[in-house]
């Protein structure tokens, strides 16, 4: 609780230092988040499959056409020099082509990786693939001895072809079609979740042999993205459940929950493992020995959460110690998704234009545009002098301020004419509709067309929720090492 409380304290006190030192940087070489600059060690560029049209990579100061018919995802070296700020990548990679640009640091995920074996190293992580399908993502987790859990047959697909042993792959989908559900006895896939009679039933007929672990509903409360309303068995439910699962032969294997996504503290999970504990032994009385405790996401990503990973690391190893011990021989699983990836990603977009706003641009404006606002730190009366349009938007990668109640973060800003002016401002993403607001009202420099604004941590529900709405949408992705 004490360390708790020093953690809170020090994020507390250095963020206004950090703001306050960043409105005194010449804005037009401004640096990335902190003075300090970033080591690009390797820096490859790809493009996704969808990106189309003529590339451009940076090479010992040349711009060089790329030729289309180059099979995407090539990866190209590039030469970068060392000691260049991510936000100087960005202005060079962007001065010819000015599409969004994803920079993502590898070091970051080597670093989540590493925190992760440091803090449970009893528990086996099997990364959610939904936050983030990057193929070099999930190949560097599959390196490390982290297995997948999937939604789809789609996700199983690109687990299997990725080299995941079958089983260190989990369908953690409670719901699931029957011919992804074949898909998954055909390639033995032999790991599943259920929490309905439905589902039991689904499973008796179409995967009898599969290992299914049951999910129960946990207090999910405090977690900005909650599941509970959707999945999850109640205690009430459990007796119907175990009972119905023992006369279809469902070869019930363990507990699985989630405790929402983003936010959650080490409460939530101390209590949701307490839960599962009383799970365990409800289904002994069925005759069910369970042997596998699957904890599900939710972990920190640091950026917002108050808890820090390592305090929710040591709730959870806490109550496993006490709850399950060594004699039981439970084998313990967790479904990380935005733990993994959402630091590891800075994306980079330009101003496409910009208008000045008059008292009339607010009347209704709250009312029209009312899914951006939900999620925005401005409130009524806090209108902008001055609205942006940026090459993405709520429709595109920001989706994460709609589906994943984000905020956009902008961290650093490339402008081409320095000034010190702050304005009021409103930034639209580019598609026709008005709902289509990224942030309704924040302080920043004065932009212009064609300036760059960097956004930080979206790497989690981000490229892998987005849609090419209006023909948007494209972005490029560029590989680095900061370490
Ligand atoms: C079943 C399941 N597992 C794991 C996750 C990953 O959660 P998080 O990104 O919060 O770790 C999700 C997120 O939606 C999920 O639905």
């Amino acid at each position: 609780m004490a360390a708790c409380f020093v953690r809170v304290t020090c994020v507390l006190l250095a963020l206004p230092i950090r703001w306050g030192l960043r409105a005194h940087l010449p804005l037009h070489t401004c640096s990335y988040a902190s003075s300090s600059p970033i080591h690009i060690s390797t820096c490859y560029s790809s493009w996704t499959e969808t990106l189309e049209g003529v590339c451009y990579f940076y090479k010992k100061a040349i711009y060089n056409r790329i030729d289309p018919s180059v099979p995407c995802q090539k990866r190209l070296q590039m030469q970068c020099s060392e000691n260049e700020s991510l936000t100087e990548v960005a202005m060079r990679y962007m001065h010819m082509d000015s599409s969004p640009i994803f920079f993502v640091d590898m070091s970051v995920l080597a670093k989540q990786i590493k925190r992760w074996k440091q803090n449970l190293p009893t528990v086996q992580p099997l990364y959610a693939m939904k936050a983030n399908f990057d193929a070099k993502i999930c190949q560097t987790l599959v390196k490390h001895d982290v297995g997948m859990e999937v939604a789809s047959k789609l996700e199983m697909q690109k687990s299997l072809e990725m080299g995941v042993p079958k089983t260190k792959i989990l369908f953690g989908a409670p719901m699931k079609e029957e011919s992804h559900l074949v898909y998954a006895k055909e390639n033995g896939v032999m790991r599943c979740v259920a929490d309905s009679k439905c589902e039991l039933n689904k499973i008796a007929k179409l995967h009898p042999e599969s290992e299914v672990f049951m999910r129960i509903a946990v207090d999910d409360r405090e977690a900005r993205c909650r599941f509970s309303s959707k999945f999850g068995l109640f205690r009430e439910e459990w007796p119907l459940f175990l009972q119905h699962a023992k006369e279809r032969w469902v070869n019930l294997c363990g507990v699985s929950f989630h405790v929402g996504s983003g936010g959650s503290s080490p409460l939530a999970f101390f209590d949701a493992i307490s839960l599962a504990r009383d799970a365990f032994d409800a289904a002994e009385e069925y005759g069910f020995q369970f042997k596998n405790l699957d904890i599900g996401g939710g972990f920190s990503d640091d950026s917002k959460d108050i808890s820090s990973f390592e305090d929710v690391a040591t709730a959870i190893n806490v109550a496993l110690e006490n709850l399950f011990s060594n004699k039981d021989n439970v084998q313990f699983y967790a479904e990380p998704g935005r733990f993994f990836v959402s630091s590891s990603h800075t994306y980079a977009v330009s101003v496409i234009g910009k208008r000045d706003l008059l008292p009339m641009h607010h009347i209704n404006s709250h009312e029209i545009e009312k899914t951006g606002l939900e999620n925005s730190t401005a409130s009524a009366g806090d209108d902008a002098e001055v609205a942006v349009w940026i090459n993405d938007g709520l429709y595109g990668c920001f989706n994460c301020c709609v589906f994943d109640h984000a905020e956009a973060q902008p961290v650093d800003y490339v402008l081409a004419e320095p000034n010190h002016r702050h304005l009021r401002t409103k930034v639209f993403g580019p598609t026709c509709d008005s709902i289509d607001v990224v942030i309704s009202c924040a302080t920043m420099p004065c932009l212009e067309q064609n300036d760059i604004i960097l956004f930080q941590n979206m790497g989690a529900y981000t490229r892998s929720s987005s849609s090419r709405f209006n023909g948007y949408g494209y972005y490029r992705v560029v590989y680095l090492n900061s370490d």
